[in-house]
């Protein structure tokens, strides 16, 4: 059967890694979550001091871009690839709201987006993929087979987010959790380059009231029928 390239994108906390990772596993497809790699290079800026509340020195972390090497590995156990920066696992540090708070200002940069990208057209060229980030069907994979636009209310979607954190023993208050989807919505999608918008041919699903099951069925009663 012919492979085709799937994008998901929309706004943080909707749900686009849950139907991502189920739909490559479903379909034998490789998953790539890209709002790891911005992370990763996030963690790689607070570990060299380069950002924090007060400052961000985008000029060190531009000129030690070469320094940054991004790697998955599947991890059969958990059943989806685990990011890896410089060759360590730091799947569970990048998911932190520290990393959360950074992100979006460091994926601003265009220099960091120019080799991120770069790297997801090379990952995603033999299709066969699904791919969720912010610019997926719009810049990475314009010609994507299938886009999909996911949202949620920021309710919802903050709710999701505060329950993740505390399920993995994080201290944190909803209302911190709520401001930073909010904060990095409104970043990701007035930032000059790639900015988050919908695709002229993307398709708009809004999950608020789906279980993850109707979600998939509807998820994949689109994939059938562009196949
Ligand atoms: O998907 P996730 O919420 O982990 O993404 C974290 C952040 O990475 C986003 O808020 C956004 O700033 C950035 N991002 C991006 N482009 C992508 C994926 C993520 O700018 N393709």
């Amino acid at each position: 059967m012919q492979k085709i390239t799937i994008a998901i994108d929309g706004y943080s906390s909707t749900g686009k890694s849950t139907v991502a990772k189920q739909l490559a596993k479903h379909l034998g497809y490789i998953y790539v979550d890209t709002g790891a790699m911005y992370r990763a290079v996030t963690l790689f800026t607070m570990q060299n001091g380069w950002i924090d509340k007060d400052h961000f020195d985008v000029l060190s972390l531009v000129s030690n871009l070469d320094k940054v090497t991004i790697s998955f590995t599947f991890n059969p156990e958990l059943g989806f690839a685990e990011v890896y920066l410089n060759g360590v696992n730091i799947e569970r540090e990048i998911r932190t709201l520290e990393v959360s708070s950074f992100v979006s200002q460091v994926s601003t940069i265009p220099e960091v987006r120019y080799q991120l990208v770069k790297q997801q057209q090379k990952m995603g060229k033999d299709k066969g993929v699904v791919m969720d980030g912010r610019d997926i069907g719009t810049v990475v994979f314009p010609y994507a087979e299938l886009k999909l636009f996911m949202t949620a209310s920021a309710d919802k979607r903050a709710t999701r987010r505060f329950n993740e954190l505390i399920d993995r023993g994080d201290e944190v208050q909803y209302n911190d959790v709520l401001r930073n989807v909010q904060e990095r919505d409104y970043i990701d999608s007035n930032r000059e380059d790639s900015p988050l918008v919908k695709a002229h041919d993307a398709i708009e699903i809004d999950n608020s009231d789906l279980t993850l099951t109707e979600q998939f069925d509807t998820v994949l009663n689109l994939v059938n029928k562009t196949l």
